[in-house]
């Protein structure tokens, strides 16, 4: 994987914690097997542990966590000959850096930021210091590959935009040496809970709200089967209708009603992802239809999609030491690019 000189960067990453989902799945992984394949593209990709460790968790359980993401992504198809995949950690440059852009970034501009907001609200008991400096980690995880594009949902724009700004701040005070950095949105729908369809599908309200990427066919239907939809039992509604409910949910919440259109459209949405956007036509096209039958549908669908990952999963956990020989050798790549940076920074920051 020789970096070609027109090759942009691409850096992304994700935190080891709980499971992964198929909301996740839609909405992160499947874009980096995209851009991992496009030639003119050099794609960083990390397990950003120190960034999980601002959130509540038990250290016993990090280390499987983070194994147990290495699992998913490796299995899923991101491929280390194609993409360097490495563990935030392992690469110290990421920390080094956060300090030096600490040195540059407002308190101000933190305070702003919603997600340190939401969070603080969320663990009360712990506000600490990580979750306040989150964003600038992010930015340090970003500028230490000089990365051009960062792939993310919504939530994380502010986040990209602040980097934006650190790179900035950090150029006019020593010379020109961060890129611009911009968000890479696209437009993937966000899978909602399956309990609680009115909020988007999240690890964190319990495994019978979201389904896991390595969920059995069994569990698929389970979970399936339990899921909200309407309470008349029958698909009898049109695309507008189904549009116009969603345009509401994503307003401001909404009743009983409104929640069971969320549930349905979270099925559909399902079915035109893992079986195909012509399959769900049908379904509009068949009406009515029974929600029982409907979900037995998705999920058999969704079963089919995950059924190699499984396969390919229960492979590479059977060894373990291959898994880390990837990461090492990700962490080896990254970090050659990253000593040149912070070599570079500590030149211009004059320390050395
Ligand atoms: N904050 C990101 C999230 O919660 C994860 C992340 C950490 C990240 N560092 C990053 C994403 C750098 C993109 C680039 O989703």
């Amino acid at each position: 994987m020789a970096k070609k000189p027109q090759q942009a960067i691409v850096v992304s990453g994700m935190q080891p914690s709980g499971k992964m989902h198929v909301g996740n799945y839609v909405g992160a992984v499947r874009n980096w097997l995209r851009l991992q394949n496009e030639p003119d593209l050099r794609c960083f990709f990390f397990l950003a542990d120190y960034h999980s460790l601002s959130g509540d968790y038990l250290p016993a359980e990090k280390r499987a966590q983070t194994m147990e993401l290495a699992l998913d992504l490796l299995a899923l198809g991101l491929d280390p000959k194609k993409c360097t995949l490495f563990v935030q950690s392992h690469v110290p440059e990421h920390t080094e850096l956060c300090w030096v852009f600490n040195t540059v970034t407002p308190v101000a501009f933190l305070e702003r930021m919603t997600q340190y907001k939401d969070k603080s609200a969320q663990q009360e008991k712990n506000v600490n210091m990580g979750i306040f400096d989150y964003p600038v980690l992010q930015a340090a995880d970003i500028l230490a590959y000089k990365g051009a594009f960062v792939p993310v949902g919504r939530d994380q724009v502010q986040h990209v935009e602040l980097t934006r700004d650190i790179g900035r701040f950090f150029n006019n005070k020593f010379g020109a040496t961060f890129p611009e950095t911009k968000p890479l949105l696209t437009d993937t729908p966000k899978l909602r809970s399956l309990t609680e369809p009115l909020r988007k599908m999240s690890k964190s309200h319990g495994e019978k709200t979201y389904v896991a990427v390595d969920d059995g066919p069994e569990a698929i239907e389970e979970k399936l089967k339990r899921a909200v939809t309407e309470t008349t039992g029958i698909l009898s509604m049109t695309e507008e209708e189904l549009e116009h409910a969603m345009a509401n949910v994503d307003a401001k919440g909404g009743d009983d009603k409104l929640k069971g259109m969320a549930g349905v459209w979270n099925l559909l949405t399902m079915l035109r992802i893992f079986g195909s956007p012509e399959e769900a036509d049908r379904v509009m096209a068949g009406q009515p239809i029974k929600y029982g039958e409907l979900k037995k549908l998705v999920a058999l669908r969704v079963a089919e999609h995950f059924a190699v990952f499984r396969a390919n999963k229960r492979k590479l956990a059977a060894d373990p030491e291959r898994v880390r020989a990837i990461l090492a050798d990700g962490a080896k790549k990254a970090r050659a690019v990253a000593k040149k940076t912070m070599e570079e920074v500590r030149r211009k920051i004059g320390v050395r």
